[in-house]
Order: C-alpha cells, then structure tokens, then sequence
C-alpha cells in the first residue's frame, strides 16, 4: 500500500509573502521543461498582487512538519471560488499535496455555499495541453468550459492572460475549467 503523506494546512498572512514566492519560483521552474514556456519558470505572483488575493480572499499554505511545502491562493469572482494560483515545491510534487490544496478550496466553496444557498462552484484558468493543468484538474472533477459561461471577469482574464500576458504560445492554449459539487 503507498504511503499516505498528510499535510497541515494554514491560512496565511502577510508575513508569510516571502515564504509564498520562494514556493510559486520553485513550483513554476517545471515550465522549464517545456522550451515554449520556458520563460513562465520565472514568473510569480507580485506582493501586491498576493496582497490581493489575501485581502479579497484567501490562500492556503501546506505544511509537511512545518516546512511550507505548497499553497493555493483563491477569490471568489463572478460566481464562483477561483483558484488564482496553485503551487507545490518540486520536491513534493506527485505527493497529494496538490490533492490536499485543491480540497481545502472545495470545502471553503461548501462553506460559501451555505451562506448564500447557492450550488458549491470552484474555477481556474490553465494550459489544456500540460499534464500537470487541465488534465490533472480534470482527474479532480472539473471539466473545461466557456468563459462567457462563468461571467465578465473570467472574460477579462482569459483575454489579460492571451493579451498582456502572452500565455498563448504556439501548441499551447488556456482554457477555464469548473467544478460544481454534484
Ligand atoms: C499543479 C501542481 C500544484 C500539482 O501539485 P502536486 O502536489 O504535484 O499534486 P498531487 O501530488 O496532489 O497530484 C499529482 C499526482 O500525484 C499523485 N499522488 C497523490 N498522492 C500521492 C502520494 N502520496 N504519492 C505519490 N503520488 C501521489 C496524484 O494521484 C496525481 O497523479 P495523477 O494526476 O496522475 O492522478 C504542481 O504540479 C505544480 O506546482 N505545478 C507548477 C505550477 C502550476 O502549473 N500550477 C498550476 C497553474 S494552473
């Protein structure tokens, strides 16, 4: 039987910027593999930008007896949680630490959901043709739909992420996915 390696989860704060970039720059250095995206093996979140999603939402860090392993960072936008970004440190990628993230939004979509009574909805926006983007959030139950469907600010960010941030790249393509509890 594998092992099955638990983490602890935490909300973070503002004093926890640093820790969340060394993480996304250890995370995202697994574009490098992919001559096309290279360039995104560099890239993070800005402080401000994670001011952002800890004022307006919340993010998650994963520990693994105290070492921050991984986090997620989710706002609720339209309708729905979306997962701004999701990182996991190389070394622990492909340990169910990603699993562990991805349920603590869902669980917060659940909580949501009881205050307004609408349907459990959690959404991203990723790369169809990456192993470790849509493929894998498909195996966690979500499923790849139109923007327009979601709302004006899934809109706005499919066309920044194609437009000012050049994420589409020959053989690469972004697509929205969702999750809705059944
Ligand atoms: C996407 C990302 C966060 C996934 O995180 P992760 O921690 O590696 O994910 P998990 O370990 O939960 O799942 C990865 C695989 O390991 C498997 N796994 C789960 N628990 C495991 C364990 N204890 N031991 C071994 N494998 C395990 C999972 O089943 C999964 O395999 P599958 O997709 O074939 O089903 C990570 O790949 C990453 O940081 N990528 C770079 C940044 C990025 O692209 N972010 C997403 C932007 S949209």
């Amino acid at each position: 039987m594998a092992l099955k390696i638990e983490y602890t989860l935490r909300e973070a704060t503002e004093d926890d910027k640093k820790t969340l970039t060394i993480i996304e720059l250890d995370a995202v250095a697994l574009f490098k593999t992919i001559p096309e995206l290279a360039d995104l093996g560099e890239s993070h979140a800005s402080p401000d930008q994670l001011s952002t999603w800890l004022s307006n939402g919340r993010i998650y860090i994963a520990e693994d007896n105290g070492k921050a392993v991984g986090f997620v960072a989710a706002v609720t936008m339209d309708t729905t949680l979306y997962i701004a970004e999701i990182s996991t440190i190389r070394e622990y990628q492909g340990k169910g630490v990603g699993l562990t993230l991805i349920a603590a939004v869902l669980d917060w979509a659940r909580e949501l959901s009881a205050a307004t009574g609408r349907k459990p909805r959690v959404s991203l926006t990723t790369y169809r043709e990456i192993t470790w983007n849509a493929p894998y959030y498909r195996k966690r139950g979500f499923r790849e739909v139109e923007a327009e469907t979601l709302g004006p600010k899934h809109v706005e960010k499919m066309n920044h992420d194609q437009g000012e941030r050049n994420l589409v790249r020959p053989g690469y393509t972004r697509c929205c996915m969702l999750w809705e509890e059944q």
